[in-house]
């Protein structure tokens, strides 16, 4: 369980919570029994539709004995339209379960919460942190999302063991004061701002301390695909020249080539992005104004065991270095071609370079 203090991201995140949050009526409440219903009818369908239907049940049914006792037609029929229908003969099992077998009364934690029938691990924190204030955290599609781009986690968030690692993430971050603010807020985050397409990076809070932001990777991560394929990756690299140096950076670790040296990167998931888009893209992540981009025609292409690479190179002629602030926070630094030559580079990098400087 998480003990921990505020970090950058849970307080940027809170900030940004309390401009932006959406008025919900479940958030308005820490009765247990409320919070379940919102959260296995929002499983079902999305806020807006999902609204009127809470209301409904709350309304015919403001308690879980309530619930318990209704008889099983008159549940269908007020969940009618949201379909999958035995997710509503599942509530209505959960609550009769609540009745009989807790008295009433919702398990008073995570654990006690995950005996119920149909609530997993999600539900479980959701309802934890919500009515209890149980510092554990929700992982849904949003905060796999925010959590992949924020701190730059390449792990497949469809295979079933990656779920351990963006866990133990989120639960490093969930502050021991606000655990409930929290997960409403990066859940809210990921629905409105940190979109799966276009997220609003430009007006984004987190935008400095983003990994995927920074390193071009906005929209590759989170990585999702299914068991073996390989991947398809297309890259670009931006060769920054200033005087007689040009720009390099470690390669993180956390993706192939670890520790290795190569240029400002962006990554799209095509061969030839939209011209403007990737423009813009560059322009901000570097804090310049927008250049034109030509490849020097050449796709370099390299196989690895999981990955397909196909790599473009750019050729760019700075008049004037970079901000300081931007070589940190992305950790470019000038490296003359003789320095250059000594560094670790990918093979891509040094075939490249070949070609071009050595
Ligand atoms: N989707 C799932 N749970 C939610 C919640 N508590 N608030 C908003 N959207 C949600
Ligand atoms: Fe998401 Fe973009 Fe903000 Fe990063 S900068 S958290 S990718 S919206």
């Amino acid at each position: 369980m998480a003990t921990s203090t505020p970090t950058f991201f849970s307080n940027a995140l809170l900030a940004w919570y309390q401009r932006h949050r959406r008025p919900l009526p479940w958030r308005d409440t820490t009765d247990p029994y409320a919070i379940w219903l919102s959260e296995i009818i929002l499983q079902q369908t999305r806020v807006r539709q999902g609204l009127p239907y809470y209301l409904k049940f709350l309304e015919r049914f403001p308690t879980v004995h309530d619930l318990a006792n209704a008889p099983e037609d008159e549940v269908l029929r007020l969940w009618q339209g949201l379909g999958y229908y035995s997710r509503a003969r599942n509530l209505h099992f959960t609550a009769k379960q609540v009745v009989t077998d807790f008295n009433g009364e919702f398990p008073g934690n995570y654990a006690g919460l995950l005996q119920l029938q149909g609530v997993g691990s999600y539900t479980a924190a959701a309802i934890a942190s919500f009515a209890y204030r149980e510092p554990v955290a929700v992982l849904d599609g949003n905060v796999y999302r925010v959590l992949a781009r924020v701190f730059g986690r390449h792990e497949n968030i469809a295979a079933p063991a990656s779920k351990k690692v963006f866990e133990e993430l989120a639960n490093s971050q969930i502050p021991t004061d606000h655990p409930d603010t929290f997960n409403q807020a990066i859940m809210e985050f990921g629905a409105i701002q940190c979109t799966p397409v276009a997220p609003d990076c430009l007006f984004c809070p987190l935008q400095q301390e983003c990994f995927a932001f920074q390193h071009g990777l906005v929209n590759v991560l989170p990585v999702k695909e299914k068991a073996k394929s390989s991947r398809q990756r297309f890259l670009h690299y931006l060769v920054l020249q200033h005087d007689d140096k040009i720009y390099l950076k470690k390669r993180p670790g956390n993706d192939i080539w670890q520790g290795l040296y190569d240029f400002f990167t962006v990554e799209t998931d095509t061969l030839h992005p939209d011209p403007d888009v990737f423009q813009d893209q560059v322009a901000t992540a570097l804090g310049v104004p927008p250049i034109p981009l030509h490849s020097t025609g050449k796709v370099y292409k390299h196989v690895l065991s999981h990955q397909k690479i196909s790599a473009q190179f750019y050729l760019i002629s700075l008049p004037i270095r970079l901000r300081k602030e931007t070589e940190e926070s992305i950790g470019l630094q000038l490296y003359s071609i003789s320095e250059i030559e000594e560094l670790p580079k990918p093979i891509l990098i040094h075939s490249f370079l070949n070609e071009y400087f050595f």
